[in-house]
C-alpha cells in the first residue's frame, strides 16, 4: 500500500513534467499505426499506459505517450499536434474501451 502511494506520487510528478524536444521527436517518429495493428503489442502497451502491466520494451514510449496525453500535447508544434490528434482519434474510434479508461486514468492521476 505504502509502495503504491509512493509510486502514484512519483507517477503524478513525472506526468507534471513537460516533455523535452527529444521526447516529442520520439513521439512524432513513433509508428502508432503499426503498433495498434499488432493485437498483442497493442494490448501490452495499453495495459502498460493504464498502469496495469509491465511495459517491457515499451517503457519509454509509454511514458512519453502518457505525458503527451496528460499535457494534451501542449508542448507540441503544429506537425506533432496533428499527429497527436490523429492518434487520439484512432484510439477514440477504434479502441473506445481503452480510450474511456485512459481518460478516467489520466484524470484520476491528476487529482
Ligand atoms: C516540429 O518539430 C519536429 C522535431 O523538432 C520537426 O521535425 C518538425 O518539422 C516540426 N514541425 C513544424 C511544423 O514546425
Amino acid at each position: 500500500m505504502k509502495v503504491f502511494v509512493v509510486l502514484s506520487v512519483l507517477i503524478a510528478f513525472t506526468a507534471a513534467a513537460s516533455l523535452t524536444p527529444a521526447e516529442l521527436d520520439l513521439a512524432e517518429a513513433f509508428d502508432y499505426e503499426a503498433l495498434f495493428s499488432n493485437d498483442e503489442q497493442r494490448k501490452l502497451v495499453f495495459d502498460c499506459i493504464l498502469g496495469k502491466a509491465e511495459c517491457g520494451d515499451y517503457q519509454k514510449m509509454a511514458e512519453i505517450s502518457r505525458k503527451v496525453l496528460e499535457s494534451k500535447c501542449a508542448d507540441c508544434n503544429a506537425s506533432q499536434k496533428a499527429k497527436y490528434e490523429i492518434v487520439l482519434k484512432t484510439i477514440q474510434t477504434k479502441y473506445e474501451p481503452f480510450y474511456n479508461e485512459l481518460l478516467k486514468n489520466v484524470a484520476a492521476k491528476k487529482e
